[in-house]
């Protein structure tokens, strides 16, 4: 068993759904731990930087228009098997094969139902690093050492 962290992203999506608090109980509950966190507005280049493995995918056009609509909340979690756990609790890429009690398989099959009517990329409410490289990847794109606070214990808190 390893200790790992993973980046979350709720996306542009999900904060406008208003189920961020919804998605961030969801990782509390199962005990992840969250060291990172900022709600950010990021633009054009950023996105590329971001999804540097998809900019020449024709679907990145959709993606990057759907990254840069709105504010996102980024996140920082760690726990045991983090990156595995926080995919398996995301579900599949397509909402339409994301299996029930995922979030994607709760809550992104009515959006992902009307988003080619509106010609949008895939809305699919959050990003969830899928390997050690891109974890660590994307956590340095994302948050600076100084942004993650891990120096808190959430066993023996005195408030419990
Ligand atoms: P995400 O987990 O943010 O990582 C990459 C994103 O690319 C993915 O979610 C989808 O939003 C998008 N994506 C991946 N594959 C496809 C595809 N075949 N068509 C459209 N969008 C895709």
């Amino acid at each position: 068993m390893t200790i790992q962290r993973t980046f979350v992203m709720i996306k542009p999506d999900g904060v406008q759904r208003q189920i961020v608090g919804e998605i961030i109980s969801r990782f509390e509950k199962v005990g992840l731990k969250i060291i990172g966190m900022k709600f950010i507005h990021v633009d054009s280049d950023f996105s590329k930087k971001h999804y540097s493995d998809h900019v020449e995918k024709p679907f990145y056009a959709g993606l990057e228009d759907l990254l840069v609509s709105g504010p996102v909340v980024a996140l920082v979690l760690e726990g045991a098997e983090a990156i595995a756990l926080v995919r398996k609790m995301v579900g599949s890429t397509a909402p339409s094969g994301a299996a029930p009690g995922t979030i994607r398989g709760d809550y992104a099959h009515m959006s992902y139902a009307r988003a080619d009517e509106k010609k949008i990329g895939v809305p699919n409410l959050i990003h969830a690093s899928d390997s050690e490289e891109s974890a660590k990847k994307e956590m340095g794109l994302w948050f600076s050492e100084a942004e993650i606070y891990d120096n808190y214990d959430t066993v023996h808190s005195k408030f419990m």
